[in-house]
């Protein structure tokens, strides 16, 4: 028997889509201790991506399979395997990557999907969940204290909020799209502010009366974790877990030094690697309860076939801003710190609307369209279309973050490159 896999045979940080191959390999039997698995649902998570980077933590070997979860049905069972059988319903994290059709794996990979949970939840039981409860966890909040994150739309940060208010903890919750607010408060979010547009620090202040949130996690890093120190409460905590803004963390020197708010790092493998058995099969059966009693109910996207794997990442992580920008000046936009962020992720009906947004003022002498990654804020390439440009010719790389500077085109041509950007480069 074969299936397909995806192999990556070696990483690469500016480009990590393109190490996804599609192969056909064989079937491995499981031996008598192991089970063969048949993977039906795998998600994209941001840890995924900076995997085929190259920058996650871990001992890889090529062909490296990726996917750190995913969930499937029990499809062969070995002699020596007792409380597993053929046709049960399994999530499974550990050695071996899930974004293949079948991997052999052991028992004690595997957790049994309750019934009434979806493949869909079931396949991102363990990276963003468990993680949104232990920094809860770890930051010790008590009821009716503010807790505030940032990135707060993010699939974990939504968790985040229904796992806080759902213990009594209030969310203080930094976006950058104003269309964000009324959906997280529909999540039970308590305050939801656009750090890009409205004064964060004078917001807590009056929320909290004065006495600042009890602690914060921040996944964005650079100078949002600076904000975010100088929010917290003397001796609070800050737990940075992703650096989805940033190449590094900074910190207001009076807060660190005279208020004593502490920046730390937070990995869920090291904190459950600290927690012991016992704790983490209480903390395991505590998650799927909440996804039962759907206090937690993940976000799910679209599905594709693993085929469509770059596709995936692709719809996974891009981002695109644009800027209406005075060409003439000469200056580049980002650097300014002067981009406007309108839409998460690509699709293109939002795509033209946007355009007739953006096509208000007809004077303006170029539009920069910058297609960011998240895990990337610093464009890497800088494209410069003009009307004499054959837009067939513009071979864009989506994955590449880059600014492609759009002079003089009118609206449907942009549109048309905005087919070509969607393209993934093969
Ligand atoms: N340390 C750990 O153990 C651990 C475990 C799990 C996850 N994580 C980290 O948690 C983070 C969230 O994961 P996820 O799967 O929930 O991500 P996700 O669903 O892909 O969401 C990413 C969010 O970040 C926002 N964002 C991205 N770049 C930004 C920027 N430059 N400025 C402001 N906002 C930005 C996006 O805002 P828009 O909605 O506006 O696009 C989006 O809401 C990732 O960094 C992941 O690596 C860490």
């Amino acid at each position: 028997m074969a299936h397909k896999a995806i192999q990556v045979m070696g990483f690469n940080a500016a480009n990590p889509v393109l190490v996804c191959q599609v192969a056909t390999v064989q079937t491995p039997k499981p031996g008598p201790d192991e089970v063969l698995l048949k993977i039906l649902c795998r998600p994209v998570n941001p840890s995924d991506v900076v995997s085929l980077m190259g920058i996650y933590p871990g001992d890889y070997k090529f062909p490296y399979v990726p996917g750190f979860e995913g969930m499937g049905k029990i499809h062969k069972v070995g002699a020596n395997v007792s409380g597993l059988s053929v046709g049960q319903r399994v999530f499974h994290t550990g050695p071996g990557g899930t974004w293949q059709e079948f991997m052999v794996t052991s028992p004690r990979n595997l957790t049994l999907v309750p019934d009434s949970i979806s493949d869909e939840v079931a396949a991102q039981y363990y990276v963003n969940p468990w993680t949104a409860y232990a920094m809860l966890q770890t930051l010790k909040v008590p009821e009716g204290e503010y807790v505030l994150q940032t990135a707060a739309a993010s699939v974990l940060g939504r968790m985040f909020i229904q796992i806080a208010r759902h213990q009594g903890i209030k969310t203080i919750n930094l976006v950058r799209r104003n269309e964000q607010k009324e959906e997280l408060k529909a999540l039970g979010a308590d305050v939801v502010i656009n750090f890009k547009e409205e004064n964060v620090l004078e917001i807590v202040r009056e929320v909290t009366k004065g006495r600042m949130v009890y602690g914060a996690t921040d996944c964005l890093g650079g100078k949002t974790t600076k904000l975010v120190s100088t929010t917290v409460r003397d001796e609070g905590t800050i737990l940075v877990y992703g650096l989805l803004d940033g190449e590094d963390i900074s910190a207001n020197p009076p807060d660190v030094i005279f208020r004593h708010v502490r920046v730390r790092g937070f990995h869920l493998t090291r904190w459950i690697a600290k927690l012991g058995v016992p704790e983490q099969k209480k903390l395991g059966a505590k998650i799927w309860e909440l996804l039962e009693k759907k206090v937690i109910t993940p976000l799910t996207g679209e599905k594709l076939p693993l085929e469509k794997i770059q596709e995936a990442i692709v719809k996974s992580q891009v981002a695109i801003w644009f800027l209406s920008y005075d060409a003439s000046a000469q200056r580049d936009p980002v650097a300014d710190g002067n981009v406007t962020y309108l839409d998460a992720r690509v699709r293109r009906e939002n795509f033209v609307e946007l355009l007739d947004e953006i096509f208000v003022e007809p004077d303006v002498l170029a539009h920069w369209l910058i297609v960011g990654r998240h895990h990337c804020s610093v464009p890497q390439r800088v494209v410069i279309a003009d009307d004499s440009t054959d837009l067939d010719e513009l071979h864009y790389s989506l994955v590449i973050v880059e600014i492609v500077v759009l002079v003089g085109i009118n609206k449907n041509e942009i549109e048309e490159a905005m087919v070509l950007v969607l393209r993934v480069q093969r």
